[in-house]
């Protein structure tokens, strides 16, 4: 079988690379800028500083922060109609997966005619998607989705109301900065749930069907450096190492995930449009339960898994060794203050078959280790509850 790989984003790393940017911007010729970002960045007081760095190189902007939590078609219309009437020609991102993701998707329909849910990765949405589009630069304040290194914008459709994954590797950002003085403030209950996401994504990765060595390999760096990072994130947000760490993860996490994802992501996106969990936390909840899931089908990467935490397996079986793995990431969840059940963050039984329907027509499961009905997807949340 023949493979192709790709690994193409300029990426700019660590304390005060954000002083980077009017040199970035001045290399893709620029005039106007529209800069997507949230409500919760500006309020945290990171935009500011970048604002006045981009005003001093004299750089014309216009701010868009009309994201929702879960970004929806609706705040892409609005963003596009702000990136035209203000005459833009290039787009920053500044914020956590949310506004990242809604940039990519104002660059691809300031650029593309169908409606969004033709470019929907179920429907071959990359098809239909061309490179011809604004340039990009993507700039974190959380370290978890990686999106400024991913190719994906997930963005909830109107006409069917999902979580839809766009995806095309013109989505990625011709510029990734990431900074991890950007994430010092971010509080600890979102430290925890954004760096579980990068866990999660760098173990689905790992275990997902396709052939990917090189991703295999990022995969299970990103776990060791989120597990050995993650709970000083959390617990000391000031600590540069660890947020450079964590931010090293998540990116790692997003790079390794174009290899697949799992079984956790497809049950943890309803959990976000069913019943408003924070991405990150529902994929921490789930992640254990999706590992049990594949214990049989994927012991050996598993066992592979439990050497990366540091556990050591040598005396044992395959299986035993395996289910070390899940009982780390249970301990990992409880170190960072995650609650253990769906039912303690509010989810009801009554809500399960609504989320197992949407589970079952969400892509990621398609690179899961053991295929999943919807019936295994309604055990899966029961066993969460
Ligand atoms: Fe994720």
């Amino acid at each position: 079988m023949v493979s192709t790989f790709s690994f193409p984003t300029r990426i700019i790393f660590g304390p005060d690379a954000i002083h980077e940017l009017p040199r970035e911007i001045a290399t893709f010729g620029a005039q106007h800028l529209l800069i997507v970002t949230d409500p919760g960045v500006i309020q945290a007081g990171i935009v500011d500083p970048i604002r006045q760095l981009l005003d001093d190189a004299r750089i014309a902007t216009t701010f868009f922060d009309g994201v929702d939590p879960n970004p929806i078609e609706a705040n892409v219309d609005a963003g596009i109609r702000c990136y035209r009437k203000a005459g833009c020609d290039f787009i920053v991102a500044i914020g956590g997966g949310s506004p990242l993701d809604l940039a990519k998707a104002i660059r691809l329909r300031v650029s593309h005619d169908l409606p969004l849910e033709e470019y929907d990765d179920l429907r071959n949405g990359a098809e239909k998607i061309s490179p011809e589009m604004p340039g990009m630069i993507a700039i974190p304040t959380a370290a978890g989705t990686g999106s400024e290194v991913g190719r994906s914008a997930i963005i909830t459709v109107k006409s069917t109301g999902r979580k839809t994954v766009i995806f095309s590797p013109h989505l990625i950002p011709s510029v990734a900065i990431c900074d991890p003085k950007l994430t010092v403030t971010l509080p600890p209950k979102l430290t925890a749930a954004t760096g579980m996401d990068a866990l999660t994504h760098n173990l689905e990765a790992y275990l997902a069907t396709n052939y990917h060595p090189i991703c295999d390999g990022i995969a299970l760096e990103g776990i060791r450096i989120a597990n050995e990072n993650i709970q000083q994130a959390v617990e000391h947000g000031e600590d540069l190492e660890a947020r450079s760490a964590m931010m090293m993860a998540a990116m790692m996490g997003a790079i390794a995930f174009q290899k697949g994802l799992g079984v956790a992501h497809s049950l943890a996106h309803p959990l976000s449009t069913v019943a408003g969990l924070h991405h990150g936390l529902a994929n921490a909840i789930m992640l254990p339960h999706a590992m049990r899931f594949n214990l049989e089908a994927a012991a050996v990467r598993l066992k592979q898994v439990s050497r990366t935490l540091g556990i050591d397996v040598h005396e044992l079986s395959d299986m035993d060794a395996a289910g070390k793995a899940i009982e780390r990431v249970r301990e990992l969840n409880t170190q960072v203050g995650i609650p253990a059940t769906l039912g303690a963050v509010g989810v009801s039984e009554r809500q399960i078959p609504a989320l197992a329907s949407q589970a079952i027509l969400d892509g990621c499961h398609l690179t899961n280790p053991r295929p999943c009905s919807e019936q295994d997807m309604i055990a899966l949340y029961r066993a969460a509850l």
